[in-house]
């Protein structure tokens, strides 16, 4: 049977790749409160496809936020496996620098001469939950998924999955599973598929400062009032020392540090600093003292601005002390930080370094905690050999530096653990202009998924 699966997916790369254009012709940014009924439309295009697959397809309502939730007819005494993707896309913006638009699908060779479809969400997630879905519609076709397969896939991953904790909490008996399994992360480089197991957390949070009600003449004023660009740079300028460690008190006290083991393994991993460095147009890196640029960018915490807003943005000159500035910060967590913890101590520690002639506000944006899953086991060890089967080469272990709020949960409420087996690629751009997926990887990614149902069938419940 697995084998006419295969068969049928290679048959089908076309009309694959022709599905997943439309299904990215769908702006669903969930951000923006005027794509919700893009996001709406996205949701009913997918329960269709996943309908046409003869799977039990609904899209229901989280406080106002529909995921699409699927299961196919039930097996007994199979083992149940949670599939968990996310149909929502970062904003595009900015538009300019796209090649080709972002909500109009284009396949091309990207820098290096491989084919690859760009669009936002190409990657993250459509592209990787069209594969699942690719895989699961060739099963049915020919006699149906090995496991009994619940999919859920959500709206509101790339702004925290806030409402989804309530639905995962209400929802417990329908969701039970197993195990879950999510295809969001990447490969280790081309050739080098990989399974992740962990990922950061997250803390995102924006100040906002104000100072004199309006604009002011920044002739007759500058120098004798507060100005809000000023303090904000001041204030941010204290976030990081000199070692470029994070300057807030307490903020590394739960920090599990990174074992001798872990920091070997990494070492030896075929990582080219150089060949980094050129892709992101750098002469240097940067970062935390004593730690290699893995280490810092999968097993350590951070604090980056993401994005910066106070007075004249246009072109030229004008003269003003702005009446406000503004900052977003995303703070990302390593086990074992408690994101609550971690925004209490951010809020506490600019309020208490702010002036007190000016005032400081903030409002948080998601919350994550950082995940590790178990890197040995039945799961671990049945999930490589589906990467074998499918990628041709066997799966790097590795752990990743981005954040998918729904692993903790799913642990926590579900009890279970999730395999994070991802088929992107390091220069894909993810939440960046150009994003793209590599073709291969898409088909590759798709004969992975279809392997691992049957592997999966294997696991003792
Ligand atoms: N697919 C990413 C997560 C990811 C990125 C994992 C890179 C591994 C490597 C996901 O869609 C994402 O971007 N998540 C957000 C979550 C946040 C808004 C809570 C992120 O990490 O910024
Ligand atoms: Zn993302």
């Amino acid at each position: 049977m697995l084998n006419q699966v295969l068969q049928a997916i290679d048959a089908r790369r076309q009309g694959s790749l022709s599905d997943l254009k439309d299904f990215l012709r769908i702006p669903s940014v969930s951000t923006k409160p005027e794509h919700a009924p893009d996001l709406q439309r996205c949701a009913q295009w997918l329960a269709a496809k996943l309908r046409d697959a003869k799977l039990d397809a609904k899209v229901l309502p989280t406080g106002g936020h529909p995921v699409v939730l699927a299961k196919n007819e039930h097996r007994p005494g199979r083992p149940t496996v949670l599939f968990y993707g996310h149909y929502d896309v970062q904003p595009p913006e900015p538009l300019e620098k796209w090649v080709t638009p972002p909500f109009d699908p284009n396949v091309r060779k990207d820098e290096n001469g491989y084919d690859a479809v760009y669009a936002r969400g190409a990657v993250d997630d459509k592209g990787q939950v069209w594969a699942h879905v690719e895989a699961v519609t060739q099963w049915q076709q020919a006699g149906g998924v090995p496991v009994n397969l619940t999919m859920l896939i959500e709206r509101e991953e790339e702004i925290g999955s806030d409402n989804l904790e309530r639905f995962v909490r209400e929802n417990k008996e329908l969701l039970q599973a197993d195990l879950a399994v999510i295809s969001d992360t990447g490969q280790f480089a081309r050739g080098k598929p990989a399974i992740t197991y962990g990922l950061r957390g997250l803390v995102y949070c924006e100040v906002f400062i104000t100072g004199p009600g309006h604009d002011l003449h920044s002739g007759m004023y500058g120098g004798a009032v507060p100005n809000p660009a000023n303090v904000l740079c001041e204030l941010l300028a204290t976030l990081h020392d000199k070692d470029g460690r994070v300057n807030l008190p307490g903020f590394y006290d739960d920090v599990k540090p990174l074992t001798p083991e872990e920091r070997a393994d990494w070492a030896k991993l075929p990582f080219d600093e150089q060949a980094y460095l050129k892709s992101l147009n750098l002469t240097a890196l940067s970062g935390e003292k004593g730690y290699t640029t893995l280490e810092r960018a999968w097993g350590r915490p951070t604090c980056d601005i993401n994005g910066l807003t106070s007075g004249y943005q246009g072109h030229g000159a004008k003269t003003i002390i702005p009446s406000a500035a503004s900052a977003k910060v995303s703070m990302r967590l390593v086990p074992s930080q408690d994101p609550q913890k971690i925004v209490t101590i951010f809020e506490r520690t600019l309020a208490e370094r702010c002036p007190k002639n000016i005032k400081i506000e903030f409002a948080r944006h998601g919350l994550a905690s950082a995940v590790l899953v178990p890197r040995e086991g039945k799961a671990m060890q049945l999930a490589a050999e589906a990467v074998q089967a499918g990628f041709g080469a066997p799966p790097t272990l590795i752990r990743e530096g981005g954040s998918i709020p729904v692993v903790a949960l799913i642990k926590t409420v579900l009890g279970i653990d999730t395999l994070l087996i991802g088929f992107g690629l390091a220069d894909d751009r993810v939440h960046s202009p150009n994003e793209k997926f590599d073709l291969d990887a898409l088909h590759s990614g798709t004969r992975t998924a279809a392997v691992l149902y049957e592997k999966l069938s294997q696991m003792t419940r």
